[in-house]
């Protein structure tokens, strides 16, 4: 510090015009000495006569009786932050005022203009507020979403369906780890809100996915052995163990034959009471359900032989509303349904796939990568139905162990040479699990899973039967886009070869899609790889008669030979009422190979009913229509209530049984024909 004396003020040196401007003005100009007037201040930090840097006064502050550091001043050492000031911040706000904070911030952004009639920006924004809430305070979630469906209106019964207890602290989880404000929010505000457009299909980053290039030749094709074997194929059973005889069957909402189901004409009275063996709108009753289980190894000639092996693609328990189901009664009805396949098939494994309702919540399956215990929350039911699987002695300890860490999902390698791959496609659907980095495709490793196996498979020289519950393709309403682009593309990399066949169930209608090569670029009989068999369902669900259908395969190929499908006529089972002599019937109701052969060209008695013909099949439904009507009334199992498929709804379904995947139905395909309700 330099310390100056004297207390001159602007004196010495002072260089001034001697001409005045004006008369008692001073000089016209002035310039000061060019040393600084070092008298002002007691004390310098620096020379302040220096001619190479600013002068740096002491200065000291009279109230506070403090000297200010160089280092506030110091022009080369700038402090670059404020470690003193005390930096207020506004107080932790409770949980209840950051609900409170959160409606109001949610009314704001309702009422505020500058959305204009842009709902995609005003809900992803609303998800915001509701990702942070769920992370602050998770377990405020669920009842904002309640008020937030009943001011939107979504439902009518917004408590039981997002309430803590039902879907919404599934919802809390998913919101606090998706991206909502960017491809995550837009697809769950455009899926479920109908709020966005829907976002696009993401690319895929195939590096790295395929361990090795497809062969090319292909390997020759294995020699069919000529003997059969008789694979029983069920699905969508959904058993209702709460079924109420008599109650209305024709009720106005949710599932019907409950005491709580009625008519809204008829409130206390019901206009059709729900017969014993079961009715449109109504899941499978117990007396249903064991008719079939008496029926099948009768119709199907396996009652002193059993079945070589049966598949089930899943879907157990009925279609209870949320609030209704539970971890018990999931596990009730697997525990039952279980041992009845076991009953009904004698001998052989049955291979099974979980659906969407053999959980719960309905659909809902976490990802690993979730983390914690929260990627646990569902091994009750992995570690419950694979000890089932493991008690009916389908799988072994190995194979409990490899679904156990696959989401219930497995690999058998039969003594036959035959692979069995089990999928959750949970992690396909409308899971909202699924909504968390939805752009990778395939967070849950599932498809990673498939295809590493299927790797394994074309290492070993195996075939492989692929069993899942939601369809990939068809008119593409029931998968996502994103995890089934990049199934197709593992489906083309091992079919014809690896892949036999494929299985699936969920629409509970008769049904069958083909995977092409280059994903459909080309759609004819050369291109055609392989196909999906989308099986009928027991339950009659949704105007539907109850059906099971039965394969003869090539125990050397494991190419399906032929299909029989069998049906019972829901129409009539009022008619079965209040006597005991007769049950219902399940009657043949057709032969795949007879129905649609004859107009396919090359194909002999023994030759697999693959991919191949059935492309030539649906070549021949384009000039026969009569063949789409024929598939139609299969579609709905003959059902007294199946509409009928004309004009669109022609070229809609050919297109369908082409789609592999959803993006192909959607890019070719005239939607709104995918049902027959
Ligand atoms: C802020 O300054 C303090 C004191 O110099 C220092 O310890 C700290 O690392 C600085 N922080 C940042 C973020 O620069
Ligand atoms: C599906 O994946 C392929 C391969 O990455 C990509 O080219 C295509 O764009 C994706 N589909 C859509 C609809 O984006
Ligand atoms: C694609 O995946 C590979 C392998 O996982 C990775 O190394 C690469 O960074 C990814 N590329 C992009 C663009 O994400
Ligand atoms: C079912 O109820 C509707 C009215 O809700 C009525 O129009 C219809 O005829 C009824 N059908 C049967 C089979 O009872
Ligand atoms: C989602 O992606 C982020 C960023 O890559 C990652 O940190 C997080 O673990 C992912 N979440 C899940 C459930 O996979
Ligand atoms: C289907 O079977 C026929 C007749 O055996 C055969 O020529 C054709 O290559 C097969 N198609 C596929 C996709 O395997
Ligand atoms: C069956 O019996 C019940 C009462 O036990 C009666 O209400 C119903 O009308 C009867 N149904 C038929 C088809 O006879
Ligand atoms: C059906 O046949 C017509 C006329 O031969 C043709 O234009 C059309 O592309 C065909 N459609 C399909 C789905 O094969
Ligand atoms: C397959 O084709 C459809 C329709 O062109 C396209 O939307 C989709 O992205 C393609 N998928 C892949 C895996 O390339």
């Amino acid at each position: 510090m330099i310390t100056t004396a004297g207390s001159l003020l602007f004196a010495a040196g002072a260089i001034a015009t001697t001409q005045p401007a004006a008369t008692g003005l001073g000089p016209t100009s002035f310039a000061p000495p060019g040393i600084f007037p070092t008298s002002v201040y007691k004390s310098y930090f620096n020379n302040p006569t220096a001619t190479s840097a600013q002068p740096q006064p002491v200065i000291s502050d009279p109230v506070l009786h403090s000297v200010y550091p160089f280092a506030l001043t110091n022009p080369k050492n700038i402090p670059q932050n404020d470690t003193k000031d005390p930096h207020p911040l506004p107080p932790v706000a409770s949980s209840s005022q950051l609900v409170q904070a959160a409606i109001t911030q949610i009314e704001s952004l309702f009422t505020n203009p500058v959305f204009g009639s842009n709902t995609c920006a005003s809900c992803q924004a609303i998800l915001e507020v509701l990702k942070f809430v769920s992370l602050a305070a998770p377990q405020e979630t669920p009842n904002l979403v309640v008020l937030l469906c009943e001011k939107l209106d979504l439902s009518s019964n917004c408590e039981d369906e997002f309430g803590p207890l039902t879907l919404g602290s599934t919802l809390t989880q998913v919101l606090a780890n998706a991206d909502v404000g960017g491809y995550d929010g837009q697809a769950i505000c455009g899926n479920f809100l109908s709020l966005c457009p829907m976002p696009t299909t993401s690319p895929l980053n195939l590096t790295g996915w395929f361990a090795k290039p497809k062969p090319n030749p292909l390997p020759s094709p294995k020699k069919p052995s000529g003997k059969l074997l008789k694979v029983l194929h069920l699905s969508d059973m959904h058993i209702d163990p709460r079924f109420a005889t008599g109650a209305e069957a024709n009720c106005s909402s949710g599932l019907c034959c409950r005491e709580n189901a009625f008519n809204k004409e008829s409130p206390q009275e019901p206009i059709f009471p729900a017969p014993r063996y079961g009715a449109f709108l109504c899941d499978t009753p117990y007396s249903l359900m064991l008719a079939a289980v008496q029926a099948i190894p009768v119709l199907t000639g396996t009652e002193k032989t059993g079945f070589d092996f049966g598949i089930y693609t899943g879907d157990l328990v009925s279609h209870d509303a949320e609030n209704e189901l539970s971890r018990d009664y999931v596990m009730y009805a697997e525990t039952v349904l279980y041992d009845l396949l076991k009953r009904i098939l004698g001998t052989g494994p049955f291979y099974v796939a979980l659906g969407n309702h053999d959980t719960h919540n309905e659909a809902q399956d976490a990802p690993h990568s979730i983390g914690g215990a929260l990627a646990e929350q569902f091994s009750w039911n992995y570690d419950h139905v694979t000890s089932l699987w493991q008690h009916e002695g389908w799988i072994d300890e190995a194979t409990v162990q490899l679904a156990r860490a696959h989401y219930a999902g497995y690999m058998v390698r039969r003594t036959d040479g035959l692979r069995v791959i089990t999928l959750n496609t949970d992690f396909c659907n409308s899971n909202l699990f699924n909504y968390i980095n939805l752009t990778t495709s395939d967070t849950s490793g599932m498809l990673r899973f498939l295809t590493d196996e299927l790797q394994d498979a074309e290492d070993a020289g195996d075939r492989v039967w692929i069993l899942g519950h939601v369809l990939s393709g068809w008119d593409g309403t029931n998968p996502l886009a994103n995890p089934t682009n990049l199934s197709v593309i593992s489906v083309d990399r091992f079919s014809p070869h690896v892949i036999a066949a494929i299985f699936f169930g969920h629409t509970h209608e008769d049904q069958f899609q083909i995977f092409y090569a280059n994903n459909g670029t080309v759609m004819s009989a050369e291109t055609a790889q392989t196909v999906a068999w989308i099986t009928p369902s027991l339950t009659p669900l949704t105007n539907l008669n109850s059906g099971f259908r039965m394969y003869e395969v090539d125990s050397a190929t494991f190419d399906i030979v032929n299909a029989f499908t069998w049906k019972a006529d829901v129409n009539s089972f009022s008619d079965l009422d209040n006597q005991t002599e007769v049950g219902p019937a399940y009657v043949f109701e057709y032969n795949t190979r007879e129905t649609y052969g004859g107009s396919i060209e090359g194909f002999g008695p023994n030759d697999p009913l693959n991919a191949t013909w059935w492309h030539l099949v649906t070549e021949a439904m384009n000039t026969t229509t009569s063949l789409v009507t024929t598939f139609n009334t299969f579609q709905g199992k003959s059902s007294a209530r199946t509409t009928a498929c004309t004009g669109d709804c022609i070229q809609a379904r050919i297109c369908y049984m082409r789609s592999g995947s959803a993006s192909l139905a959607f890019a070719n395909c005239i939607p709104g024909f995918g049902s027959v309700q």
